[in-house]
């Protein structure tokens, strides 16, 4: 292999953190910002954040938005390591953003709110996670207040989450009196003073709990239970399996306070040692490597800037193979045409620069003129389409409408591109009804002020009775026939012209289950 390939593959950590919205996200990549020396002071990840007062104000999450364009993914340099993080929006209207993101990275870190434990959008996304087995890392934050047990929440992430954890940190007490974490990775002790807007010195180091230095430090008390704890964790775990959690079969849990900084450094140390590097990816055709000389890769995100003076898009685009160069024609394999990128950008921290060449687990972003789509792929010739960028099931179906019958064309043009840019699926049922999903209640207000001001269109939206939306398939090709005769007023197509069944309830989709066990219902659009 190209020597230089093979560098720049195992310097690389391509992750996202996620979390339900509150339990520290933001906090958590800020300080990591910090530590790499991408930021100097708190705040600047904070000031794109969409803030709390504008969740009902779309034009001013959008303007939010698109000042978080630039910051949507994060480069820096830490110890030797280049890290990409991936930003997801913490919005739950856009949750569809959110999962297809996380098709694009090679690994995560999941926040938990150590108070409120595991929540609803905490295991929405651990289910992502698990469908495509990725490294999962959890990191159970605000350990300054009086939550729930250790032990309790180890308990309560099995359980919810569905996944083997591992404790690599544990804390010295909590709420008011945490002073810390040991890491039970490295036998080692970092005692930090708590300081929430820059990063403070190490206080003290010390090399095992035995260690009668930490007596010093902290309370006897604390010393004696901090020992106990550990005797207790080294003796029910096993040791920690580093394959079984490239497998995603087993979490390694993190203890800390992103705002104090305690137990940080601990979980960004470790997540460098442990984490995977840009490894390989399953296209329709082949498994493509990450250390193949040629390019490949594919679009997960497209960003339009809803500024009417610039109605340009940003195509997200992460490489999975080879060395990306600035100004080299590339095959787009859906249109089978050559295009090529003048501009390609990195994404440092805050900032946007013009790059020259990006190798795989990078992600630049790519100046689209509309020939771009999500789930494209770019590679030197070779005809190949990655899998894993499926639709996931909207959860919010409505009844597209035209209002004005001279601007059809453009209501459907307008439709289609927004779609394509995955604010909605569109669903077309028989005459020709169209049916809009989403995640969100949001996104019908961005599609129709989009619609209005892009392309001059008028609609409103009739809301459906719908709770789920199922691609259906079947071995047996009468039995499908059948189910879509029989119930073709609960089915509608894809964009891609996949049959899709509209569920109203769980009861409803449990009885045609029953009912017609030759079928398969499945939950995003992608299936082998
Ligand atoms: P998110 O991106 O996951 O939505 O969460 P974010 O980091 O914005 O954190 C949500 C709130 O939790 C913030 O407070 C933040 O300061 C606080 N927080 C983060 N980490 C810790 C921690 O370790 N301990 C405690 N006690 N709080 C923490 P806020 O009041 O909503 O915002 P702000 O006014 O402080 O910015």
């Amino acid at each position: 292999m190209n020597a230089e390939l093979k560098r720049e593959i195992s310097k690389r950590r391509t992750f996202a953190i996620i979390s339900h919205p509150d339990a520290g996200k933001t906090t958590l990549t800020e300080k990591f910002l910090l530590f790499g020396g991408a930021i100097q002071t708190a705040g600047a990840v904070k000031s794109n954040k969409i803030r709390k007062t504008a969740t009902s104000d779309f034009m001013e999450i959008e303007k939010q938005r698109g000042i978080s364009v630039a910051t949507s993914v994060m480069g820096f340099e830490y110890a030797g390591k280049r890290i990409n993080i991936l930003d997801t929006p913490g919005h739950k209207d856009f949750a569809e953003d959110t999962y297809r993101t996380l098709t694009a990275v090679d690994s995560v870190i999941l926040v938990v709110d150590c108070v409120k434990g595991v929540e609803e959008q905490t295991e929405k996304l651990m289910s992502v996670c698990r469908m495509r087995h990725t490294p999962v890392i959890i990191f159970i934050n605000k350990m300054d207040r009086e939550g729930k047990a250790p032990i309790e929440l180890l308990d309560e992430l099995e359980e919810k989450l569905q996944i083997n954890t591992r404790p690599l940190s544990w804390p010295i007490s909590q709420g008011q009196t945490f002073k810390g974490v040991y890491n039970l990775y490295t036998s080692a002790l970092n005692l930090f003073e708590a300081n929430s807007s820059r990063i403070s010195e190490t206080l003290v180091k010390i090399q095992s709990p035995q260690d009668p230095e930490l007596e010093k430090w902290i309370p006897e008390s604390f010393c004696k239970k901090l020992r106990e704890d550990i005797a207790l964790i080294e003796g029910v775990y096993e040791p920690f399996n580093e394959e079984l959690y490239r497998d995603g079969l087993l979490a390694p849990v993190f203890f800390g306070s992103a705002i104090n900084n305690f137990g940080v450094k601990e979980l960004l140390e470790t997540f460098l040692s442990i984490a995977p590097c840009p490894y390989e990816r399953d296209a329709r055709e082949r498994t493509v490597f990450a250390s193949e000389e040629a390019m490949s890769g594919f679009v997960f995100k497209i960003h339009a800037n809803l500024d009417p003076n610039h109605r340009d898009r940003t195509a997200f685009f992460k490489i999975c193979s080879g060395r990306f160069e600035r100004n080299k024609f590339y095959y787009h394999t859906r249109l089978k045409k050559k295009i090529r990128f003048s501009s390609p950008t990195h994404f440092m921290a805050n900032e946007k620069s013009i790059i020259d060449d990006a190798w795989p687990g990078d992600v630049i972003g790519l100046y689209d003129n509309g020939s771009l789509k999500i789930g494209d792929t770019l590679t030197e010739g070779e005809e190949l389409q990655f899998r894993g960028i499926p639709s996931f099931s909207p959860e919010i179906f409505k009844l597209l409408e035209n209002h004005d019958p001279m601007k059809t064309k453009q209501l459907d043009k307008g439709i289609r591109q927004l779609t394509e840019e995955g604010v909605a699926q569109l669903f077309v049922q028989h005459g020709n009804r169209k049916i809009v999903g989403t995640v969100g209640e949001l996104q019908f207000d961005v599609i129709k002020f989009r619609l209005e001001h892009e392309y001059g269109a008028l609609c409103a939206f009739t809301p459906l009775r719908y709770k789920k939306a199922l691609w259906v398939t079947s071995d047996n090709k009468e039995s499908l026939g059948e189910f879509l005769r029989r119930k073709s007023n609960l089915i509608v197509f894809d964009r891609e012209d996949h049959p899709v069944f509209l569920a109203e309830s769980e009861w409803m989709l449990k009885t045609a289950q029953e009912d017609y066990p030759d079928i398969e219902f499945h939950t995003t659009s992608e299936f082998k």
